[in-house]
C-alpha cells in the first residue's frame, strides 16, 4: 500500500462519520466517547501484507469494538486476567492462539486462568517460564525480548533498554531454554515490542536483534511477533510510517529465519494504537469561558478522567469546536485558548506539554453550551478513564453503517459507589 499522508485537522467540526456532533451529544449525553468503525476496517486492511494481526486491546477494550475486530479476522493480546474474560465476552475462542496471554507477571489469578482454558503465554520474564511449566509441564511458548534498548513517544512508553520492565533481557535466553527444559517446555515463538511510535532506522536494529535471538533458540521458532507502536499522527508535523518498508523489513527476517530453519514461520503484528486511535472522538460540552490573567480558558466537562494521555504524556490531541445548534464554526474568530476540564486539580488541562506546561491552541472562539471534540482519543482513552473526583465514566457510542450504537452506557452513581461497604 501506499504510505498515508498525514490528515489535514480542522478546529471546525459539526459530524462524526455523517452524524451529527450535536444531536448525538443530545442523545446520549457529554462526555461521550464515538468509534466510526470504518476507521477501524481501513486500518485493519492497510496491514493484510501480515500473516496474523493481533490487536493489542489494551488501547481499546471495549467488547464491540473487539467483537467487529473478531469478525474482520483480528485475534487479541490480553494483559491481565480482565482481558482475557473481555476476549471471551467478544466471543473469542480460547483455542488456536486467538487470545495470547502477553506479561511480564502472572498473578495467581491469570495463571489460574491461562491454565484453565490453555491459553498460549508470551513470558516477559523467566520467572513466567517456571511458573507455566509447573502447572502445564510441556507447553509451548513464546518469549518477549527485551534487546537492550528501546524507542517511544514519551520515556513512559519506551519498552526497551535498561529502564524498562519489560521483557526477558537478551543476554538471559540461556537461563530461559534451562528452566524450560525443566519443564519440557519448548519456546515457539519469539516476540519484540520495543515502544509505542517506532520508527524504521530503529527497526532495522530490532529486526537484527530478532534474528540474533532466533538463532540462538533455534528451530523450534515457528512465529516472530513484530509487536505493536505503529504511530499515527497526531499533528500535522508527524507522519504514518512507511507500512511497506516495515513490512519489508520484517518479511526479509522472517524469510531468512525460515530458510536457515528449513520451515514456514509465522509474523505477527500486534498493533494497538494504529486500529483504534483515529477512530475515536471524546464530545465534550463547554461549561465555561474564562480569562485567567492573560489566559483564556476553556473548561470542559470532560477532564483527565475521561483522558489522561495530555496529562501523563503531555500527548497533543487535535481539537475540534461545533456550535450548540450543531452548526461548524469556521466562521468564527480563532483565539488563543487553554482547555481544560473540571476536575480539582491544576494539571487538568487537555493543551499541555510534557512537563505539565500549559500551552495555548488556536481555535474557534467557544461559547458556553459548544461541543469541543478531543480527536484521535480511541487508543488509550476511555480505557485509562478513572472515578477521580468521584465522576462516572463517560457512555461509549459506534457509528456503524450510517447508525449510532451505543456500546457502553453512562456510568450511574449506583456503580460508583458499588462494592462500597460502611461496617457498623
Ligand atoms: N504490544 C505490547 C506488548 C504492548 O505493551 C503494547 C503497548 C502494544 C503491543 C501496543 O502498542 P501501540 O501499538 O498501541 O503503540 N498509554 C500509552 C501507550 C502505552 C502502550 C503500552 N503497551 C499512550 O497513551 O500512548
Amino acid at each position: 500500500m501506499a504510505t498515508l499522508s498525514t490528515p489535514k485537522f480542522s478546529t471546525s467540526r459539526n459530524e462524526i462519520a455523517g452524524q451529527s456532533v450535536a444531536a448525538l451529544a443530545k442523545e446520549y449525553g457529554t462526555p461521550l466517547y464515538v468509534y466510526d468503525i470504518n476507521v477501524v476496517s481501513q486500518r485493519i486492511a492497510d496491514l493484510s501484507q501480515f500473516d496474523v494481526v493481533r490487536y493489542a486491546q489494551k488501547a481499546c477494550g471495549n467488547i464491540a469494538i473487539l467483537d467487529r475486530m473478531r469478525r474482520r479476522g483480528v485475534v487479541v493480546d490480553a494483559v491481565s486476567c480482565g482481558e482475557i474474560h473481555r476476549a471471551l465476552a467478544a466471543g473469542y475462542s480460547a483455542e488456536g492462539h486467538e487470545i495470547v496471554y502477553t506479561a511480564d507477571i502472572f498473578d495467581a489469578a491469570a495463571l489460574d486462568l491461562v491454565v484453565e482454558h490453555n491459553l498460549h503465554v508470551n513470558c516477559g520474564s523467566p520467572d513466567m517460564i517456571s511458573q507455566l511449566g509447573q502447572r502445564r509441564p510441556g507447553a509451548e511458548v513464546t518469549l518477549r525480548i527485551n534487546p537492550g534498548f528501546g524507542h517511544g513517544h514519551s520515556q513512559k512508553t519506551n519498552t526497551g533498554g535498561e529502564q524498562s520492565k519489560h521483557g526477558i533481557w537478551h543476554s538471559q535466553i540461556d537461563d530461559c531454554l534451562r528452566r524450560a527444559d525443566q519443564f519440557g517446555v519448548t519456546v515457539t515463538g519469539l516476540h519484540m515490542h520495543i515502544g509505542s511510535g517506532t520508527d524504521l532506522e530503529h527497526l532495522s536494529e530490532v529486526c537484527e536483534a530478532m534474528e540474533r535471538v532466533a538463532g540462538e533458540v533455534g528451530r523450534t521458532i515457528t512465529t516472530i511477533s513484530a509487536g505493536g507502536g505503529l504511530p499515527v499522527p497526531y499533528n500535522e508535523s508527524e507522519t504514518y510510517v512507511d507500512l511497506d518498508k516495515y513490512f519489508q523489513l520484517w518479511d526479509a527476517t522472517r524469510n531468512r529465519l525460515s530458510e536457515s530453519f528449513g520451515h514456514p514461520i509465522t509474523l505477527e503484528i500486534e498493533p494497538g494504537r494504529y486500529l483504534s486511535a483515529e477512530s475515536g472522538f471524546l464530545i465534550a460540552e463547554v461549561r465555561s469561558v474564562k480569562k485567567v490573567g492573560g489566559n483564556l480558558f476553556v473548561l470542559l466537562d470532560a477532564g483527565f478522567n475521561d483522558l489522561a494521555r495530555p496529562v501523563m504524556y503531555g500527548a497533543h490531541h487535535p481539537i475540534s469546536v461545533c456550535s450548540s445548534d450543531g452548526h461548524a464554526v469556521d466562521d468564527r474568530e480563532l483565539v488563543q485558548a487553554v482547555v481544560g476540564g473540571p476536575l480539582c486539580e491544576s494539571g487538568d488541562i487537555f493543551t499541555q506539554r510534557e512537563g505539565g506546561y500549559v500551552d495555548s491552541r488556536s481555535l474557534p472562539a467557544c461559547r458556553v453550551g459548544d461541543y469541543v471534540i478531543l480527536e484521535n482519543a480511541g487508543a488509550y482513552g476511555f480505557v485509562m478513564a478513572s472515578n477521580y473526583n468521584s465522576k462516572t465514566r463517560a457512555a461509549e457510542v459506534m457509528i456503524e453503517d450510517g447508525q449510532a450504537k451505543l456500546i457502553r452506557k453512562r456510568e450511574t452513581f449506583a456503580d460508583l459507589i458499588r462494592g462500597e461497604v460502611i461496617p457498623d
